[in-house]
């Protein structure tokens, strides 16, 4: 794993991963098993993820978890995924605050269950003084309801005459979104071979490299993590330069 990799953080391009998780429910229909079977082990994954990027010295992981489109699901999946997020996060909280991560989640809470949303609070709260790896959780995430919620607070701006419509930037949009003060995204993994971004930070991808897994979720352990890192470095990244 990361102690036999020649990419070390000191020279990796890539300080910022973005990682779709897919493929909990195939992986487990493929073994027999309950889609609530697949998510569960999708959430050993996310564990040893975690790991895996805070020793390799990693600073920004951003995981998600669950998109605004994802409430379209059975009840029964919904409130599954919703207890496990809560459980999760109750369980590794004593392990994130030791390996100094940084927590924050993205996406609106306003849907979410009271007692998720008091846990998600309190992490947050617990390791906000933390400075190894940043961890942002996007749970009822949208990269089109985030530019939504960035446009209104411009368009208040704008009506409270503290900015002027012909001077708004890229940067006050980029400031303005849940993830503002958070560098982009240098590489997006989607595991399961889905090929679409489902909503995914749509504005900070502008300029992310892809890296589609064929694996699902459950199975993506932290050597094929270093794997795609690696590739990733390998890169060449113009900007649209030469
Ligand atoms: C990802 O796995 C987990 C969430 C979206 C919450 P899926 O549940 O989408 O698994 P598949 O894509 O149906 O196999
Ligand atoms: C994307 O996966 C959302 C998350 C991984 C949280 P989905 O399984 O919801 O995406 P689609 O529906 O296949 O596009
Ligand atoms: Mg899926």
């Amino acid at each position: 794993m990361a102690e036999t990799s020649s990419i070390t953080p000191q020279n990796s391009t890539i300080s910022h991963v973005g990682i779709i998780m897919d493929g909990n429910g195939r992986w487990a229909v493929d073994r027999g098993l309950s889609r609530s079977a697949g998510h569960i082990q999708g959430a050993k994954a996310v564990k040893d993820i975690i790991s895996a990027a805070s020793h390799f010295g990693l600073k920004i992981l951003t995981l998600y978890a669950f998109s605004t489109e994802n409430w379209n699901r059975p009840k029964y999946e919904v409130a599954v995924l919703m207890r496990l997020f809560k459980s999760e996060l109750h369980k590794q909280t004593a392990e994130l605050i030791h390996k100094n991560v940084k927590v924050r989640f993205i996406g609106s809470r306003a849907r979410l269950p009271k007692t998720l949303v008091q846990t998600m609070n309190q992490l947050e709260a617990n390791t906000a003084h933390n400075t190894g790896l940043t961890l942002q959780l996007a749970i009822n995430y949208g990269g089109r309801q985030d530019l939504l919620e960035a446009f209104k607070k411009l368009a208040h701006d704008v009506e409270a005459t503290k900015l002027k419509p012909e001077d708004i930037t890229v940067s006050d949009i980029s400031d303005a979104l849940s993830t503002g003060g958070i560098s982009d995204p240098d590489l997006i993994i989607r595991t399961s071979g889905e090929l679409r971004l489902s909503n995914f930070l749509l504005w900070q991808a502008a300029y992310s490299e892809f890296a589609f897994v064929d694996k699902h979720w459950p199975s993506f352990n932290p050597e094929d993590f270093v794997d795609v890192i690696e590739n990733a470095t390998n890169r060449t990244r113009r900007f649209g330069g030469l």
